[in-house]
């Protein structure tokens, strides 16, 4: 095994631990939560999801960038934006950066304030993470053709 397969086949992994844990998140313990208006379900899932989807996490940074530069190994056109493969991945480190400023929102003004009574921003900030994690699915596919 080719260690881009390898890299690639922890990044296809990571994607399906972090995509997949909130798409369930989004789809089936928040509407069940709102219904009940009772947090404490989306408090549990988030307490089971955590040890698994950061570690996931770490692995799409590390081995994204890690296959980024086996694709251009010009950051600077990263930041540009310029067209193909550096495009992918500037959007790629865009919705990086959407994802951590979600999850330092939820986790130092959100997830401390939270009662039943007040899901439904949580609610917006789940959506958001998840509406998140799918872009970076569709953007990962498009190196496939030559980037964006
Ligand atoms: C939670 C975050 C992420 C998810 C869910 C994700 C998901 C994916 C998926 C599903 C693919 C498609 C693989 C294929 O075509 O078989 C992919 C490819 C790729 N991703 Fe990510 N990604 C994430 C974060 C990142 C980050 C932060 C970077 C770095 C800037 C990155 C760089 C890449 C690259 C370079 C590829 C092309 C790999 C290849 O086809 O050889 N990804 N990603």
């Amino acid at each position: 095994m080719t260690t881009h397969l390898l890299l690639l086949s922890l990044h296809l992994i990571g994607a399906a631990v972090w995509t997949g844990g909130h798409l369930v998140l989004a789809l089936r313990v928040l509407p069940k939560a709102l219904r009940a208006k009772d947090a404490s379900l989306v408090v549990d899932f988030e307490r089971a999801f955590e040890p698994v989807g950061l570690p996931a996490l770490l692995v799409q940074v590390v081995t994204g960038l890690v296959l980024a530069l086996q694709y251009s190994d010009a950051p600077a056109q990263w930041v540009e934006l310029a067209p193909g493969f550096s495009r992918a991945i500037g959007v790629k480190l865009i919705l990086l950066f959407i994802t951590i400023g979600l999850a330092l929102h939820a986790r130092l003004r959100l997830i401390p304030r939270l009662t039943d009574e007040r899901l439904v921003p949580l609610a917006w900030h789940i959506g958001l993470v998840t509406l998140t994690s799918v872009a970076f699915v569709i953007v990962g596919t498009t190196f496939r053709v030559g980037g964006l």
